[in-house]
């Protein structure tokens, strides 16, 4: 949420800023800006609302050239005031010395804002982010020479969650961040240092990063960095080197980052798993809780948002089914305000593609208040949720872009799975050799997720054929009810289009009654061979749907003779076991849910009102 990127070295910074930016604009697109620091320390300032090419063609028909090797660029998504030019960041003091660039919601600017307006300063935003530029021009008055003193005391005023990152004409060649419950890391380069929201926007220029801990700023300038606490303290930090390269977060010939990111999915797949056996044992990546915690966990309570909710659904089947454990699945946003029963032999699973979405990272907080142990599951090294837990899998499915979660979801099926099967192994539930023919089992799926991506072509000309339709539905029974739920979340966020999806039985129970003349259902349907029983009541559901006019769109595995007579359209898919169908079914649901965005003429890297990653409750 929001994209922050700041530089300084011996280079231009603007085209960087712009290209740094370019590589975030999936973190926000409500406006952009960028702030240039010359060689004299005059800061100029461009902002325009809408997509980043809204502020090129700015910065172009204006012919802004924005000299200097200084600078910092902002994409917005909109929290506090309309996304407009005014509300664009960066913004200023009323001298113009100081702008500033933030991430985050300041939740006491409204008292802050209060106190400037009663001291004469006029505010020309509604953002919460205006009142820093004030307060820092003001304690850099008070203290001159000393931005990252000044910033310190700025912050220590702050509530909330926010990465500010600011430059002051009267501090040549420096800037300084600072950041509580928002990301930030700074790429270490050869002469030249970076500060941003995400790796992905420096990649192509340095690989070495520090990632800054909770209540920390850092001071950069072309010879390298100081990081302190907002006191002026010293402050532990990481060092990291970053594995994604550059290709990593390019489109390598693909329309979208969305149609290389589903492409991606096997080699996905195949990274998740990567390191993660070591011939006869699960290797989690950190792995600060021992085998005899994991022993003594009762309960696991599987938290995360959207796409990670549902995988977590997933990983309550697998979890269950290996460990004999319960396992309670939970919206993050929804865990910490209904008290929620955990003790210390509670695992607290948090699932997070991103590592920073507000909702999980207070989950992580309340059990860890609660003194239950918390695993963590990402993608992002050097993301906050990750640094808070007790032990970490990260998926290493690369970086994923488009705002719709693809790969990331599949890498955290496996991931989720690798946390049952670890716990299986340390609670003795499983030998060695058993878990070696689960594991076996998960590296066969790149090579059937390859084969389900062979045969789209039906996929996408059904797409093209109900992109008209009012509304889809999705039916799933067991692991293909969580698979039900994922493709009705990609068809809402990407199409704009009712979707729902529901549990096959509960149809009866009330959602029949939206079943009309030609309305298209989506049937996620079991291997009749491994689940015949569950098979045969879903066959029951396609029938009832069928017979009061839905378009039947069913998913099932090569060669069921026994549902095709009742598909309208049939999209067959490789046999696999019964808990890894959901890695090949959820595939033709994503590019279902991207072709008709496409038909109907929608961006689909970056759907409306959306951003990657939520740091916002
Ligand atoms: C859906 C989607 C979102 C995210 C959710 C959690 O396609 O991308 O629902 O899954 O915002 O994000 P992370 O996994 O970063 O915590």
């Amino acid at each position: 949420m929001c994209g922050i990127i700041g530089y300084v070295g011996p280079q231009q910074a603007l085209p960087l800023v712009m290209d740094g930016l370019r590589r975030m604009e999936y973190r926000g697109y409500d406006s952009a800006g960028v702030a240039v620091q010359d060689d004299l320390g005059a800061v100029g300032v461009a902002r325009k609302a809408g997509v980043l090419a809204n502020l090129e063609k700015l910065i172009l028909d204006d012919d802004l050239k924005l000299p200097g090797s200084t600078g910092i660029g902002h994409t917005r998504w909109a929290t506090h005031g309309g996304p407009t030019d005014r509300n664009a960041h960066p913004h200023r003091d009323v001298t113009g010395r100081v702008a500033v660039i933030h991430n985050g919601i300041i939740e006491n600017f409204a008292p802050l804002r209060a106190e400037l307006e009663s001291a004469g300063v006029e505010l020309t935003s509604d953002t919460d982010t205006e009142v820093v530029a004030h307060l820092l021009a003001a304690q850099y008055d008070a203290r001159p020479g000393d931005l990252a003193a000044a910033m310190g005391a700025v912050c220590r005023r702050l509530h909330g969650a926010f990465t500010l990152v600011a430059v002051h004409a009267d501090a040549p060649g420096q800037l300084v961040a600072a950041r509580r419950n928002s990301p930030l890391v700074v790429g270490v380069g050869d002469g030249e240092m970076f500060v941003a929201s995400d790796v992905a926007a420096f990649i192509a220029h340095t690989r070495e990063a520090v990632e800054l801990g909770q209540d920390q700023l850092v001071s950069i300038t072309a010879q390298g960095y100081d990081v302190s606490s907002f006191s002026g303290g010293s402050a532990d930090f990481r060092t990291f080197h970053v594995d994604w390269d550059t290709d990593a977060a390019e489109k390598g010939g693909f329309e979208f980052f969305m149609d290389k990111e589903i492409a991606e999915q096997p080699q996905a797949v195949a990274d998740t798993l990567l390191g993660h056996f070591d011939g006869s044992r699960i290797v989690l990546d950190e792995q600060r809780l021992g085998d005899e915690e994991l022993r003594t966990v009762d309960k696991v309570v599987v938290v995360g948002c959207g796409t990670a909710y549902n995988s977590g659904m997933l990983a309550k089947y697998a979890i269950e089914h290996w460990t004999r454990l319960p396992v309670e699945v939970e919206l993050a946003s929804e865990f910490r305000y209904r008290d929620p029963v955990l003790t210390r032999d509670t695992l607290v699973v948090a699932v997070s593609q991103s590592g920073e979405t507000a909702d999980t990272l207070e989950a992580v907080r309340h059990a860890r208040e609660q003194k239950a142990r918390v695993l963590a599951v990402c993608n992002t090294n050097g993301s906050q949720i990750p640094r808070e837990s007790d032990a970490v899998v990260y998926m290493h499915a690369g970086p994923e872009i488009g705002v719709a979660s693809t790969k990331a979801f599949l890498g955290m099926v496996v991931a989720n799975y690798l946390v049952g099967l670890a716990l299986a192994q340390a609670r003795g539930l499983m030998y060695a050799d058993e878990i070696g023919r689960e594991f076996a089992a998960l590296e066969k799926m790149p090579a059937a997720i390859s084969e389900t991506l062979t045969r789209m072509d039906r996929v996408r000309a059904l797409g093209k054929e109900i992109s008209d339709s009012r509304a889809v539905l999705f039916l799933g029974r067991h692991v293909g009810y969580p698979v039900a739920l994922e493709g009705a979340l990609k068809l809402k966020e990407l199409a704009y289009m009712h979707a729902e999806g529901f549990a096959a039985g509960e149809l009866k129970h009330g959602p029949i009654a939206l079943i009309e003349e030609g309305l298209p259902v989506v049937v996620v349907t079991p291997s009749p061979k491994l689940r015949p029983l569950l098979h045969s009541k879903l066959l029951s559901n396609i029938r009832e749907i069928q017979a009061r006019g839905a378009r039947t769109i069913v998913i099932c595995e090569d060669g069921d003779d026994i549902v095709a007579p009742f598909a309208d359209t049939l999209i067959e898919l490789p046999p696999v076991p019964v808990l890894l169908q959901p890695l090949v079914a959820t595939v033709p649901l994503q590019v279902l849910a991207a072709e008709i965005a496409r038909t109907r003429g929608y961006d689909i890297d970056k759907p409306r009102n959306l951003a990657k990653s939520v740091t916002v409750e």
